[in-house]
Order: C-alpha cells, then sequence, then structure tokens
C-alpha cells in the first residue's frame, strides 16, 4: 500500500524555513554563472577596474566630511583617516582575496550566498543598497550644494531654495540631485566604455585638483597649527574614524564589475589594493595640509571647505573656484560609479530570483536596461523630494556590516574550501580577518543610537520584503533538494 503522504521517488518537498535561510550557492555554481550566462560585455582591464574603485571612493568623504570631522578630532584628524582607512584595508584585502575567488557582480552579496546562506546574503544585499543606493543620493545632494556654491563664485547668484530641497526640508524638489543621477543614468545606458572613459576622466580631474590643494596648502603649513594634536582625545580620534570611514566605502565598487573584467582573477585584487593605497595617501596627504594650513580652531563652524582653506591661503578666488568645478565633477564620478555597482548587484540578486527578472534582463550591448532605468529614476526620486540625513548616516553602518561579512566569508571558505583556488591570499590570515570583523565592528559602535535606530528600521524594511517576497521566489527553491527515497 503506497502512503499517500510519502513523496515519490524524484518528488521534491518544500524546504522548510531552516533550510531556505540557511541554503546556500556553491562555489562553483556562482563562477559557472558568470562565465555562461552572464550576458554582461568583458571589457574591462586592470585600469578601467581601479578607475573604478577611485571613482567611487574619492569623493564627499574628503571634498566635505574632513570639514565636519576636523572639529571632533582636532589635528588628529590624520590618525582618524589612518584609523578608517585600517578598518577598510583589512575589508579591502578580504575582498581582493574573496573578487579573485568568485569574481561574481554580486560582489558581498555573492560573497555572503556562497558562505553563509541565503538569509544572510539577503542582509548583505540589502545592507549593500543601502551603501550604494541611498549614499547615491546623499551625493547628489552633495552635489547640488557644490554647484550652488559654484554658481555663487563664479556669478554671485545662488539657486532658489526651493529648488534645492524636498517638500520636507522647506523646499520643493532638489533638482540638482534628480538631475545628476539622470545624467549618471545616461551615461550609463550608453555602454559600459562609454560610461567607463567618462569615469577615467573626471577621476583624473579629482585627482589632479587634490594634488593642486596639497600643494597649494602644503606651503601655508605651521608647525604650531598641530598642537595640541589631539584635543578631544582617543574618543574624538575614534568618533571621528567612524564619522570618515564615509569617505572610503566604494573601494569595492571594482567588486561589482567582476562580471565585465577581462581577466578578474588577475586584475580585481591588483586594482582594488591599488585605489585602497592611492586613495589612503590623498587622504593623508589632504588633511595634513588642511590642519596644517588652517588651525582647527577655525573649523568650528563645521562648514570650512577645502575651497575656503584655498582662498585664504592664495589670497584669491580663482583656486576656490577651480577647485569647485573640480569637486562637481569629482562628486558626479562617484554617482556614476556608485550608481553602476548598485545595478551590477542588483542583477546578482535578480538571477539569484530574491528580486524581479526584469533586473537581470540585458540588451544586445550588455547594458542592463531596464535595471539601470529602474534604479537610477527611483533614487533620483529619493534625492529629489526625501530628506537623507538619517538614512545617509545609516549608509557606513550598513557598508560595515556588509564589509564584517566578507571578512568572515573569507574566514569560512578558508575553512571549508581550502582546495580553491585563490589569485590572491589575504596576508596573515585568520588573524586579519578576525581583525577585519573587529575593526568594522569597533566602528559600527562608535555610531550613534540615531544611527543604529535607523539602520535597525532600514533591517526591518528588509525582512518584511525577504520573507513576503523573495524567500519563495529563490532560484534555489527550485532545485530538487530532499530526495526523500534513495
Ligand atoms: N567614499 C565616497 C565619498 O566619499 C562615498 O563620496
Amino acid at each position: 500500500m503506497v502512503d499517500q503522504k510519502t513523496p515519490a521517488k524524484g518528488d521534491t518537498v518544500a524546504p522548510t524555513l531552516g533550510r531556505r535561510l540557511s541554503r546556500r550557492k556553491p562555489v562553483e555554481k556562482l563562477v559557472a554563472e558568470t562565465e555562461s550566462d552572464s550576458g554582461l560585455r568583458r571589457t574591462m582591464g586592470f585600469w578601467q577596474l581601479s578607475m573604478i574603485g577611485i571613482g567611487a571612493t574619492l569623493g564627499t568623504g574628503v571634498f566635505v566630511v574632513l570639514g565636519e570631522a576636523v572639529p571632533i578630532a582636532g589635528p588628529a584628524v590624520i590618525v582618524a583617516f589612518v584609523l578608517a582607512g585600517i578598518t577598510a584595508l583589512f575589508s579591502a584585502l578580504a575582498y581582493a582575496e574573496m573578487a579573485g575567488m568568485i569574481p561574481a557582480s554580486g560582489s558581498a552579496y555573492s560573497y555572503s550566498y556562497a558562505t553563509m546562506g541565503e538569509f544572510m546574503a539577503w542582509v548583505c544585499g540589502w545592507c549593500l543598497m543601502l551603501t550604494y543606493g541611498v549614499s547615491i543620493a546623499a551625493v547628489g545632494v552633495g552635489w547640488g550644494q557644490y554647484i550652488n556654491e559654484l554658481l555663487h563664485l563664479t556669478t554671485g547668484l545662488v539657486l532658489p531654495p526651493a529648488l534645492l530641497a524636498g517638500p520636507l526640508e522647506g523646499g520643493v524638489v532638489n533638482v540638482p540631485a534628480a538631475v545628476v543621477i539622470l545624467l549618471s543614468m545616461f551615461a550609463l545606458l550608453a555602454g559600459v566604455r562609454e560610461s567607463t572613459r567618462v569615469n577615467a576622466v573626471m577621476v583624473a580631474i579629482k585627482v589632479l585638483i587634490l594634488v593642486m590643494f596639497v600643494a597649494i596648502a602644503i606651503t601655508a603649513v605651521q608647525r604650531g597649527n598641530f598642537a595640541p594634536f589631539m584635543p578631544m582625545g582617543m574618543a574624538g580620534v575614534s568618533a571621528a574614524g567612524a564619522t570618515l570611514f564615509f569617505s572610503y566605502i566604494g573601494f569595492d565598487s571594482a567588486s561589482t564589475a567582476s562580471e565585465e573584467a577581462k581577466n578578474p582573477q588577475r586584475d580585481l585584487p591588483r586594482a582594488i589594493m591599488f585605489s585602497m593605497i592611492l586613495v589612503t595617501a590623498i587622504y593623508c596627504l589632504v588633511a595634513f595640509s588642511a590642519v596644517g594650513a588652517l588651525n582647527w580652531n577655525d573649523f568650528a563652524d563645521g562648514e570650512t571647505t577645502l575651497a575656503g582653506i584655498l582662498t585664504m591661503v592664495t589670497g584669491t578666488p580663482i583656486w576656490a573656484v577651480v577647485f569647485a568645478a573640480g569637486a562637481v565633477l569629482a562628486l558626479a564620478s562617484v554617482v556614476l560609479v556608485v550608481l553602476y555597482s548598485q545595478t551590477r548587484i542588483l542583477y546578482a540578486m535578480s538571477r539569484d530570483g530574491l528580486i524581479p527578472k526584469a533586473f537581470s534582463k540585458v540588451d544586445a550591448k550588455g547594458t542592463p536596461r531596464a535595471n539601470t532605468v529602474i534604479t537610477s529614476v527611483f533614487i533620483a526620486a529619493l534625492a529629489a523630494f526625501i530628506p537623507l540625513g538619517p538614512l545617509a548616516d545609516a549608509t557606513a553602518i550598513g557598508t560595515l556590516f556588509a564589509f564584517a561579512l566578507v571578512n568572515v566569508a573569507v574566514l569560512v571558505l578558508r575553512r571549508t574550501r581550502s582546495d580553491l583556488e585563490r589569485s590572491f591570499r589575504m596576508p596573515g590570515a585568520p588573524v586579519t580577518p578576525v581583525l577585519g570583523v573587529l575593526s568594522c565592528a569597533y566602528l559600527m559602535f562608535s555610531m550613534s543610537l540615531s544611527v543604529w535606530i535607523a539602520f535597525g528600521a532600514w533591517l526591518v524594511v528588509g525582512l518584511i520584503i525577504y520573507f513576503g517576497y523573495s524567500m519563495r521566489r529563490s532560484a534555489l527553491e527550485d532545485e530538487p533538494e530532499v530526495d526523500v527515497r534513495v
């Protein structure tokens, strides 16, 4: 007699909740997908990948946030940059190992899927939406402020306040923020080659203007400005470090270009490390010359800009104009590259079934067109109408969380898959990835309660979507999992 409840051979049973949350995507499957059906075109070499890393990283952090961090740490803001840089460096090394091993455009999301299972992968992908999506909107808002400053410096005019902020902040719509995001959308729709060229030019310009800043400001450095060096003690330095961590976000962007890289195993680890080293060197030099040229007490209003320092040192506004124009381009390139990265992560999540399939359709040129348009319009609307303060703060905490997971992924795969070929090995493992997790946790716990509340709220929304939609639509849902009769 056949028991009605017993599945026949070959039948699958619906996975239990526990199995759903913990199901993993094998590394071989992830790699095979990137090699076969990705549809994206492989056009990028080491330089393009590095330009992506630098393009996404060098931006608001050094152009704007530095001025806000000096009153918190004093001249020791240089140490705060180093502290944030060390945290980022551990994670950069972990990214280099993972990206060389699993060159999937989902980046940290895909690494988590391979090591910690679907639920953690979703949480990671959801955090990355905060990292990328919300930070684009925040950078877009910052871009509007620089456009206004440039307009003011060159013509004496300013944009009407109604067009510089959304309705919840006393304005009508933040036009510049939406414009820079939509312009970036058009560059991305023109194709990867075209957008990487635009990006390379913008990166060259922003590196040059920061070098110009250092060359001018360093002539005015006074030894006395460095004493007292740490007026707020170590607490001030770590609080500033947590704030400045934002300036390192983006080195990981190169890993989202994995499926468009000609030789990701060789070039990605090198591009990630090169971007990190160059960016850290620039930050420390800019911070040193800024606090050396202007006493830290003069930053007290939190509104001192690097352009203002140039005017003070040279006595003419010409350099400030050049700098502000460069900053406009610099921030636009952050928007362009980070938008690119966001679309690639969504592409990977869509391929896995966790978000709608429209996000993984690519056109004949290899551009995920619908994905790019939907993502850009959504983020442009966010930037145009919503005040981003709390969510922008939560960006860094979400990123730290995702970075910690990449360090955990290194630890897990070193234990479980020591057989896999690694084109780059994180030096000092397992100590370094453990330090990577601890340093991310340290900066997370340096953040204020309100940031944690915003982050918690973001996670709750993510969980509702996962349990309400993604979990049952996962591509792994249909995989035969339990074959009852052997
Ligand atoms: N690191 C990027 C910036 O500073 C997000 O703008």
